[in-house]
């Protein structure tokens, strides 16, 4: 095991051979007055949740399945946020750990050669508009060899894509390592200001042709990096900038 070399991030870890869900621990310890900082790994999940109601898949001892525990004192609206700053927290770890350069794909996901290797989703608990708890929940595709038919044409692990196995202890610990950083710039300014530049400087989209689907329809166009709060812009054909929410949206084609 490595150490983690951190303040707050991960110095304490709840770990689990199986749960049905380290976002569900998470929220159980956070209701037992857990600090902020605590992580909850799993072994395997067999509830694994992904975004928009998706299963995450989750086998046993091949991934990083893992889920933080934050007590931000920001407005809930700037709350969404947090899911960014992991995502660059995760990126920077992989790398730091695996030498592996893989890329953002807003708004939170990584990929490795336009495959995905890692994904998040956050949950929160709010109270009379205050958060009570954040709950960024990463999974990490790390040394699976093959996937289940529906996601192989999409998903790759870090293993397949190295050709080497990964140690998931080390990735783990440099995460927690860049996240307290990146967590740090966040706060200061409670949005992305400080972090703009070094995500959009890995973010896969940028400059090119993506299409968006949101509620209110079908979009088109460049995408220019996200701004300060978040939101992806997009240059319409016609020349417009629009803004695209964090959470609303799925955007295909990386
Ligand atoms: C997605 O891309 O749809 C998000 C996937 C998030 C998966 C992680 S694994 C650890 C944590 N626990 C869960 O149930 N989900 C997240």
């Amino acid at each position: 095991e490595s150490t983690i070399h951190t303040k707050w991030a991960g110095t304490q870890v709840a770990f689990f051979e199986e749960t049905d869900s380290t976002n569900n621990e998470i929220r159980r310890l956070a209701e037992q007055g857990a600090p902020h900082g605590t992580l909850a790994v799993a072994e395997r999940q067999l509830g694994g949740k992904g975004r928009r109601g998706r299963v995450w898949t989750s086998p046993a001892g091949v991934g990083i399945w893992m889920s933080m525990l934050l007590r931000p004192q920001i407005d809930p609206m700037a709350a969404s946020m947090l899911t960014l700053v992991m995502a660059l927290s995760t990126r920077r770890g992989i790398e730091k750990a695996t030498g592996l350069k893989s890329e953002i794909k807003w708004p939170n996901d990584l990929v490795l050669n336009k495959k995905k290797i890692c994904g998040i989703l956050t949950e929160m608990s709010t109270e009379l508009m205050e958060i009570q708890y954040v709950i960024p929940g990463t999974g990490i595709n790390v040394n699976q060899m093959e996937f289940p038919d529906d996601i192989k044409a999409t998903a790759t692990s870090l293993r397949i894509e190295s050709g080497k196995i990964q140690k998931r202890s080390e990735i783990i610990a440099a995460i927690m390592e860049a996240f307290e950083g990146y967590y740090d710039t966040f706060i200061e300014t409670q949005d992305m200001s400080g972090l703009i530049e070094e995500y959009n400087a890995n973010l896969v989209n940028l400059g090119n042709e993506v299409c968006v689907l949101d509620p209110a329809g079908e979009y088109r166009g460049v995408s220019e990096g996200i701004n300060k709060e978040g939101a992806l812009l997009v240059r319409l054909s016609d020349g417009t900038l629009k803004e695209i929410i964090s959470g609303e949206v799925s955007v295909r084609g990386v």
